[in-house]
């Protein structure tokens, strides 16, 4: 796939309903610089601190969690419909366990201003740098948030990463589907 870059709030509305339905993949690099892929349900794209902000949940239980406090860096990637599969491994099985990326026949492709790659089978890539973390305080959640989220606690620590370039397969997207 070509990709170019565009304006990060150029797919917004694409993210979102990827986010809502099967997922999108976050990709962060462990301590020996092994790309893995995790699904992810939920994530934000806006402004803060005068700069174009993704920020992303993850579980202390995560694998992922572990690489990206150590590299301090991820891509968040769009997969197209025809990953379902893939999609589903990557949020059902740990890098602590496999070689997701491998597994799912992934092609990683070198980003420009962070050290975590993209995956090449994506229809768009956002490369992220944290700039701030923070956990989620269970004691300001509303509503039965916590009953249905947290049974088990392991509270999502927030990642919030400048989105340093976006790149999208235009050609692809803009094919009628
Ligand atoms: C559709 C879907 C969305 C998910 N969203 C998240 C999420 O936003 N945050 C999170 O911590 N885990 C989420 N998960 C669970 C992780 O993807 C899953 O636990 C994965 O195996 C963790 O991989 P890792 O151990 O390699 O990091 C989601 C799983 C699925 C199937």
């Amino acid at each position: 796939m070509t990709k170019q870059e565009v304006a990060f709030t150029d797919y917004f509305d694409v993210l979102c309903d990827t986010l809502s339905s099967g997922g999108a993949l976050l990709v962060s690099l462990n301590d020996e610089g092994v790309p893995n892929a995790m699904t992810i349900g939920w994530g934000l794209v806006g402004v803060a601190w005068g700069r174009p902000v993704c920020a992303v949940l993850v579980r202390p239980s995560r694998y992922t969690y572990g690489c990206i406090e150590a590299t301090e860096d991820f891509t968040v990637n769009v997969p197209p419909e025809e990953l379902s599969k893939e999609v589903a491994f990557c949020g059902s099985r740990s890098g602590r366990d496999y070689d997701k990326f491998q597994h799912c026949g992934f092609t990683a492709t070198k980003s420009k201003h962070v050290q975590s790659p993209g995956i090449a089978e994506c229809l768009i890539t956002y490369e992220c740098r944290l700039v701030q973390k923070n956990d989620v305080e269970p004691k300001h959640f509303i509503d039965d948030i916590i009953d249905r989220f947290y049974a088990e606690g392991d509270f999502h620590r927030v990642y919030y990463g400048e989105i340093l370039a976006t790149h999208a397969d235009v050609a692809r997207l803009q094919a009628p589907r």
